[in-house]
Parts: C-alpha cells; sequence; structure tokens
C-alpha cells in the first residue's frame, strides 16, 4: 500500500514553511500523498504510528531549534520512543556566519532521530541564507533524490 509522507516544520520567520509548502507542491503533482505540519504543539507521538517523515527546520538562538520546534524536540529527548519503524530526510536551514553552530537545529533533530532507531534516507542538507541560492531551490532539488532513494513506497 501506498505510504504517505509528512513534512514537520521548525520555523522562527517562515522560511522553513516556505520551503515544506515547496516541497508539498512539487510532490503532490507526483501522485505522492503528502502532508505539512508546523511543529507547534506536537510530540514524540506525532512518530508513533512510525512511516515517513521529511523535518524541515531552521535554527535559532546558540545552535538551538526555533521556539515552535522546543517542545517536539524535548519531547523525544524525555521520552526516548523507539522509532525503528520511522524513515526521514532532513532539510535544514542556517546561515554559516554562525561558524559555531551553522545548522545545528537541523544536526540537532538528526542526532536524537538516529539515536532512538529513526533510518535517516540519504545525507541530511543544509542551507546557508549566507549564499546566493534560495532555500526552495536546493530543496526541490534534494527532495528529487530523496525521492529516488526512497523508491516505490511513497508513489
Ligand atoms: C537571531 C538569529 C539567530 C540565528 N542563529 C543561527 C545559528 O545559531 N546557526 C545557524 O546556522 N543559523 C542561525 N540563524 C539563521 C537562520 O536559521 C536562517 O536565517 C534561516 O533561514 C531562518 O529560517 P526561518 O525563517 O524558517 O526561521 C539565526 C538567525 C537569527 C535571526
Amino acid at each position: 500500500m501506498k505510504q504517505k509522507l509528512t513534512i514537520l516544520v521548525g520555523t522562527m520567520t517562515g522560511t522553513a514553511q516556505l520551503v515544506a509548502e515547496e516541497i508539498e507542491a512539487h510532490l503532490s503533482e507526483k501522485a505522492i500523498d503528502v502532508s505539512t505540519k508546523l511543529m507547534d504543539d506536537l510530540d514524540h507521538s506525532i512518530f508513533a504510528a512510525g512511516g515517513y517523515f521529511i523535518i524541515c527546520t531552521s535554527t535559532y538562538g546558540q545552535g538551538d531549534v526555533p521556539d515552535n520546534a522546543q517542545m517536539l524536540l524535548e519531547s523525544l529527548k524525555t521520552t526516548k520512543p523507539d522509532l525503528s519503524n520511522v524513515t526521514y530526510g532532513l532539510f535544514g536551514l542556517g546561515d554559516s556566519t554562525y561558524t559555531e553552530t551553522f545548522g545545528f537545529g537541523g544536526k540537532n533533530f538528526d542526532l536524537i532521530l538516529s539515536q532512538l532507531g529513526a533510518v535517516r534516507v540519504g545525507d541530511y542538507k543544509l542551507h546557508d541564507a549566507n549564499s546566493n541560492s534560495l532555500p526552495e531551490d536546493e530543496a526541490l532539488i534534494w527532495i528529487e533524490e530523496w525521492i529516488g532513494l526512497v523508491g516505490k513506497e511513497l508513489q
């Protein structure tokens, strides 16, 4: 049976949300069953049924996840659910002028998800706001590769 894909968005000023919406629109055209959720008010139970996820999050503070992603990250750290039935991809947003913490929001999620047994497909991708490329352009290239790696489950 065709699986669905959920994009979880951590954002402060909306860039990651825009990226997620572009990914969703692109995948919907390919008849992939995809939905986007802001991380606000989510906890570990979002992963309870397993399945396919994209984490799309920026970085704030000193390498922290955005405010709307804090509860989900903390809930994973304290509850420590078994996520071995979760498959994910990661698109992070950051700014390399923050040399010590570039992209750490995404990296924080990558670390905890892998510690809990979730399987990342492909490399994680970081967009650098201190570059000339648009995050949504990079995201569409990245998601094409990602979908190719996931294979038929979503198509
Ligand atoms: C106050 C502030 C702090 C930030 N801290 C970091 C950081 O520590 N590391 C990093 O890579 N990017 C950092 N960024 C850059 C953002 O993650 C980047 O601009 C991102 O594209 C914003 O996405 P959003 O609109 O979805 O929140 C910071 C930006 C601001 C405004």
